[in-house]
């Protein structure tokens, strides 16, 4: 298993391009929110802009729409279109995320299976993206030879594996799964694993327990999306972005302590982290 290191972070970051523009580092898309759930929208788009992407586009419901044009600045809030025009959108970008603070109803898990199978391009599925998916594991496999990377923390991972225990052996579980679904499985948690289809692994080596916090894994399905939409292959783009989220934490935990800082924190920490890499 490869330990992953402020070292193996820096020879994945790329330098920007000098005469880079918007479309050189990337446009994703992100389907994200429900009534109640406006905050998990919200740290993840700003996650993926503190990430460094050019175009952020937020598809949410049409509720809470007026609540994400506030909070939002630079990422960019609209109603969730109708499908065709939804996947017509999402199929123009770089990378697509669905899940934070999605929540759950028939008509959003149909919609959800009906991208992932229909989607060409690379997709983070996180929190009720993969909710939605456990319920039809076979959409996975709908897509061999496109990415997709699946974020689920120990109880989304249970659902994932149609209730079977994960066991002691975390590496082995991950794999398992990554191998017979042909998908990267980011195992979260302390010392995060991710697992690649071809065998290959990773282990995390930052973060700390004051990211133990609703909100803290939509900052790091933001950040994700944003290194794979960047272009950065998924090999480099997923265990750095892991790395620099706990690095993230671990400075926000520097600045107010375990016990107090919040995923916000984590978002105004994200720049030092990517920085201290460099
Ligand atoms: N050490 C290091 N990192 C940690 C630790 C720890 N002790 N505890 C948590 N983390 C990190 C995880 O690795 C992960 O990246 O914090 C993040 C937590 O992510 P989630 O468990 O997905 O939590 P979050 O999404 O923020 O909030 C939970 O969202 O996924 C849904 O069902 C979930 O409704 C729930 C809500
Ligand atoms: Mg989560």
């Amino acid at each position: 298993m490869v330990q992953v290191t402020r070292e193996f972070v820096h020879h994945c970051l790329p330098v920007r391009k000098r005469d880079g523009h918007k479309g050189t580092f990337g446009k994703v898309h992100i389907l994200a929110g429900s009534v109640g759930l406006t905050g998990a929208a919200a740290l993840t788009a700003a996650a993926a802009v503190r990430t460094g992407s050019g175009l952020v586009s937020l598809s949410v419901p049409p509720e809470i729409w007026p609540v994400l044009a506030v909070k939002c600045q630079e990422a960019m809030p609209a109603p969730v279109a109708r499908f065709e025009i939804l996947l017509e959108n999402m199929n123009q970008c770089n990378g697509v995320l669905i899940g934070p603070g999605l929540g759950r109803s028939r008509k959003t898990d149909v919609r959800t299976c009906h991208l992932v199978e229909r989607l060409q391009t690379p997709l983070v599925l996180d929190a009720d993206g993969i909710n939605a998916v456990a319920e039809h594991i076979d959409v996975l496999d709908t897509r061999r030879g496109r990415l997709t990377v699946l974020t689920p923390h120990d109880g989304e991972f249970l659902r994932l594996r149609q209730g079977k225990a994960i066991g002691p052996d975390r590496e082995a579980a991950a794999l398992a799964f990554a191998r017979q679904h042909g998908c990267v499985l980011v195992l979260k948690g302390h010392r995060t694993i991710t697992a690649f289809p071809d065998g290959e692994t990773f282990e995390n080596t930052t973060g700390n327990p004051g990211m133990a916090k609703g909100g803290s894994g939509d900052v790091l399905a933001g950040m994700i999306l944003s290194l794979l939409g960047q272009g950065i292959p998924p090999k480099k783009a997923v265990p750095s972005a892991v790395w620099l989220h706990g690095a993230a934490g671990d400075l926000a935990a520097a600045s107010f302590g375990e016990y107090g800082m919040t995923p916000s924190d984590l978002l105004q920490n994200i720049p030092a982290a990517i920085q201290g890499a460099m």
